[in-house]
């Protein structure tokens, strides 16, 4: 096996893996080194993504609103579930299953598009701009050398100071993914993505969910009118959302953990959980890559430092993914991945971080691209706003799903689509179709005039920026 490559890939994350096969798509002689482990100790490339992140947590999000489903909304459809029974082994066994389809799916994909793997950590032994050595940790140690390196070594969750994860008590989303008996009270510590999406896991199959979160708003970063929306249907769902608290100590018992804070009143709280999800956001890794012994800079957060176009301050090495500026997204480091691939090749590759959308998988979904109505005033621009409810749609009345809205701002001007929020049934899909529209800049007016499929929710998309004119036909 040649140990001698054109690009050498750190990590074989969404935005790893998907730069080496794209790198030997363009004739690139590719290697691809990643460190994780499945439980036998085999390979299991894919990253947070596949193993901890995306794919786990949306299979245990499926399993848990089938059983919901089953529970409520299927009464309402005639349909009568007697004898309603919980196998979280079996659910949490067939989220393994998936997981291992998906990490056997990337070793495939090496071997069709002839990218050589190694398992094992990859760190710089030295190197300059005619090339670099590359020292690969696994089962046994070796050097393999590359022309160009994309570092591609994802992120870590982060910890409460002085508050460590033993996955037993406090969990980060390795352990909230792997619960083995629903918790009675269940705490999460920031009102975030992986917050919302397992405090709805673990609530649906239930637990008592209290969801602690620093900051006085809902959802800061989404559009106010789609967070405001949300928070009400949540609570509805009997999710327990505290905001503005401050989080003090910190202790766990031999069952359960303990945690004082003080509340949004200044008033002192203290709570017993049976098990502690800290989710308050994630840290760039760069742990055993031996950075600093070849003067790779990051950055004053720890971030790889990079350029727009993922070029770091050595020559011929780039990073891509979570370990750079940027959202924590897997499609953004999937983008970035491509890209670098074919600035290596001499291509212009692109990445478009204003038409990158957002989705939170909980129920209903919330979905977003572009400006948010609040950012856009910030920004002094004069903009038009356009809301449909999907009450008013005829698919999503079948469906039984009729929470939230698609929301539409356009330019007041030129009418150009500025921003898409979704909170409702099927967002992660629906949000597509903005994506495109903003992609070639097309206005409300475009999307108001193209035919749409009936009954479908997409309806709701055409009536929001219908709603944009103040046309919209059925509401
Ligand atoms: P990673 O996926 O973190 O991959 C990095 C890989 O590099 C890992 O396999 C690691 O072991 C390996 N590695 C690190 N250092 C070395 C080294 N020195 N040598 C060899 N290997 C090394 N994003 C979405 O877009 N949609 C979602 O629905 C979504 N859900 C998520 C749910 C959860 C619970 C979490 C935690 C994250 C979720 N994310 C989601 C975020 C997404 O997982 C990340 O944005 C994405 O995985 C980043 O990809 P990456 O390739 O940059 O890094
Ligand atoms: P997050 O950044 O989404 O949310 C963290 C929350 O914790 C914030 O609301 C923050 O204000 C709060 N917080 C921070 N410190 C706190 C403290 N001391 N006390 C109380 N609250 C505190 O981070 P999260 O949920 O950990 O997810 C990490 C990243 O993973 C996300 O930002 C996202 O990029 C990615 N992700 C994406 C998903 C998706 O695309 N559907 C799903 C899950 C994760």
């Amino acid at each position: 096996m040649s140990k001698n490559f054109d690009v050498v890939v750190i990590g074989g994350g969404p935005g790893g893996y998907i730069a080496a096969i794209r790198a030997a798509q363009l004739g690139f002689s590719t290697a691809c080194i990643d460190e994780w482990k499945n439980e036998k100790g085999g390979p299991a490339p894919g990253g947070t993504c596949t193993n901890v992140g995306c794919i786990p947590s949306k299979a245990l999000l499926q399993s848990s609103e089938h059983y919901e489903h089953a529970g409520h909304a299927f009464a309402e459809h005639g349909i009568e579930v007697k004898g309603l029974g919980l196998n979280l082994g079996q659910m949490l066994s067939r989220k393994n299953t998936v997981v291992k389809q998906n990490n056997d799916g990337i070793l495939y994909l090496f071997k069709k598009n002839k990218v050589t793997f190694f398992h094992g950590r990859g760190s710089f032994a030295k190197g300059d701009a005619k090339g670099y050595e590359i020292k690969v940790a696994g089962a046994a140690e070796e050097t393999i050398t590359a022309k160009h390196v994309i570092v591609a070594t994802g992120s870590n969750p982060r910890a409460l100071p002085g508050v460590e994860f033993d996955e037993k008590l406090i969990l980060s989303n390795t352990g909230a993914l792997a619960i083995d008996s629903v918790p009675k009270k269940l705490g999460v510590i920031g009102a975030g993505v992986i917050g919302l999406e397992m405090g709805s896991v673990w609530r649906r199959l239930g637990a008592d969910v209290t969801v602690l979160e620093a900051l006085p708003a809902f959802l800061g970063a989404v559009d106010e009118q789609i967070a405001k929306e949300a928070q009400k249907l949540f609570a509805k769902q009997g999710l327990v959302v505290s905001l503005g608290v401050k989080i003090g100590a910190i202790t766990s018992g031999k069952k359960d953990v303990t945690i004082e804070y003080t509340d949004d009143k200044g008033n002192a709280q203290k709570a017993v959980f049976d098990k502690l999800i800290v989710s308050i956001g994630r840290v760039p890794n760069t742990i055993g890559l031996n950075a600093e012994g070849v003067g790779l800079k990051l950055d004053e957060r720890g971030f790889i430092a990079v350029d727009g176009d993922c070029k770091t301050n050595l020559p011929n090495v780039w990073a891509v993914g979570d370990v750079v500026r940027g959202p924590m997204l897997a499609h953004k480091a999937e983008e970035e991945g491509v890209a670098v691939a074919e600035r290596i090749a001499g291509q212009h590759g692109h990445v478009n971080f204003n038409t990158i959308p957002w989705v939170i998988y909980t129920s209903p979904e919330i979905a977003w691209v572009g400006k948010t109505e609040q950012q856009l005033k910030a920004e002094g621009v004069a903009y038009k706003a356009g809301t449909f409810p999907f009450m008013a749609n005829g698919r999503a009345r079948a469906l039984g799903d009729t929470s939230g809205m698609v929301k539409f701002l356009a330019d007041a001007k030129t009418d150009e689509i500025l921003g898409v929020h979704i909170v409702g049934p099927m967002a992660s899909e629906l949000i597509s179709e903005a994506v495109v529209a903003m992609e070639f800049r097309a206005s409300s007016e475009d999307i108001a005039r193209i035919c749409h499929a009936h009954p479908s929710l997409s309806e709701a998309t055409k009536e929001a920026a219908l709603a944009v004119d103040k046309r919209s036909l059925n509401f």
